[in-house]
């Protein structure tokens, strides 16, 4: 394990653990979680690890973290010391859910982490919440402490936004900390209620291929915080507490800015894609054999109508998300779109077994899930044809979500 061999290199000796939290990709709902509607995320195969020890024998409480994909040294920080903006760059994660926990009572010992991580950065696949998510883990059980997940979704939120300054909603945390192999998480963003709905294509004849645009657009930061002021304006006008307390779009015409009015039509219509994704799901036999080709069919052109959302309403996505939306669906995936925030990242296609093949284009990523080879190969081709960095393609298997995995 490479973080173990980090770890070693670093800090000499063994870890007292290991600990994985994954990254997640979001079936439906984007940009409803701050507007406390509905997500559908599942945690993905591909994770951060952290393998942490405690450092009693040294002065004070120290949290000494180094990661393999941040050249250069390890970070010091005192943790009596952790208040937001002290720390800065990629430790302000790891830092942030130290301060987080012990701002909720939690008493921790100084520790030792080194990180590893197989989530591309920058590819909107949540690299960061899997951080925070690794690190509560590491952190709670060097000090002994029996942290309730739920409540360890909230402090690694609080970590993400307080500490690090990201303005971001819960939905990340939650899929890291709570989805199931196997299934989809639908999180009532209002209410924090979760249940586990059953979602394994790999058993039913298809497969999900996630398609990293490599693209990463200056003003995803800026802009997402933008979104979250127009729709917290929306709802003031509109006289609700949040957008989910729209129950029917006829009820907007007192919007008039034509701006707020698609934003409103993204985040209302959004919601109702998840629980219609849901139903569609639940409807299924399962788990064997699973949802039909017709529901899957029904998922996908669900998951293609969202882009338009985004695309058009939310007005989140960039030239090579649509390029590899209108390929993907056009070589014969049931549907696709873009996940995450927006202005970069991935898109997620739901594609039939019926195409399955491995990828060859150049481009094709270590993957090698069913149905993605004449995917891949019409998205590599389209990036090729625009004179775009060529795609990078990750399998999407719905998984398990953070654990300890030695110590
Ligand atoms: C980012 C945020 C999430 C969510 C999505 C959009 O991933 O971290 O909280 O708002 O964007 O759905």
């Amino acid at each position: 394990m490479r973080a173990v061999s980090l770890f070693r290199e670093r800090f000499g000796g063994e870890p007292d653990g290991v600990w994985l939290a994954p990254g997640r990709a979001n079936l439906m709902g984007e940009h409803t979680d701050y507007n406390e509607g509905f997500v559908l995320p599942f945690a993905l195969g591909q994770g951060v690890t952290a393998a942490a020890s405690r450092n009693p024998d040294r002065a004070g409480r120290r949290l000494t973290v180094c990661s393999r994909q941040e050249p250069g040294d390890t970070v010091e920080v005192d943790l009596d010391g952790l208040a937001p903006g002290r720390v800065t760059g990629w430790a302000a994660y790891p830092a942030g859910v130290a301060w987080a926990l012990e701002a909720a009572g939690h008493r921790l010992p100084g520790a030792c982490i080194a990180i590893d991580s197989d989530v591309p950065a920058g590819a909107g696949l949540s690299s960061s919440a899997a951080l925070e998510c690794a690190t509560a883990l590491a952190l709670t059980s060097l000090a002994g402490l029996d942290v309730p997940r739920a409540e360890l979704v909230t402090i690694a939120r609080r970590a993400e936004n307080e500490f690090a300054g990201v303005p971001t909603g819960i939905m990340d945390q939650s899929a890291s900390l709570l989805c199931r192999a196997g299934h989809a998480l639908l999180l009532d963003c209002r209410t924090l209620e979760t249940s586990q709905v059953p979602f394994d294509p790999a058993a039913g004849g298809a497969g999900l291929l996630l398609i990293n645009t490599r693209a990463r657009h200056e003003l995803a930061d800026g802009e997402y915080g933008r979104r979250r002021a127009e729709c917290e304006e929306a709802a003031r006008r509109l006289g609700i507490r949040s957008l989910r307390d729209l129950t029917d779009l006829a009820d907007t015409g007192s919007l008039t800015d034509p701006v707020l009015r698609r934003r409103v039509r993204h985040v209302f219509t959004d919601n109702q894609r998840v629980l219609e994704v849901v139903a569609l799901l639940r409807a299924s036999p399962g788990p064997s054999p699973g949802p039909s080709a017709d529901t899957y069919r029904e998922i996908g052109r669900l998951l293609t109508q969202a882009h338009a959302s985004l695309r058009d309403d939310f007005e989140v996505s960039w030239p090579e998300a649509d390029a590899a939306v209108e390929a993907a669906v056009g070589a014969g995936a049931y549907g696709a779109r873009m996940i995450g925030g927006g202005f970069g990242g991935s898109v997620l296609a739901l594609v039939p077994a019926a195409a399955a093949g491995p990828g060859s284009g150049p481009g094709s990523g270590p993957g090698s899930g069913p149905g993605s080879g004449p995917v891949r190969d019409a998205v590599t081709a389209a990036f090729a044809r625009h004179g775009w960095t060529a795609p990078e393609f990750l399998d999407a298997v719905p998984s398990d979500s953070a654990r300890q995995l030695s110590g």
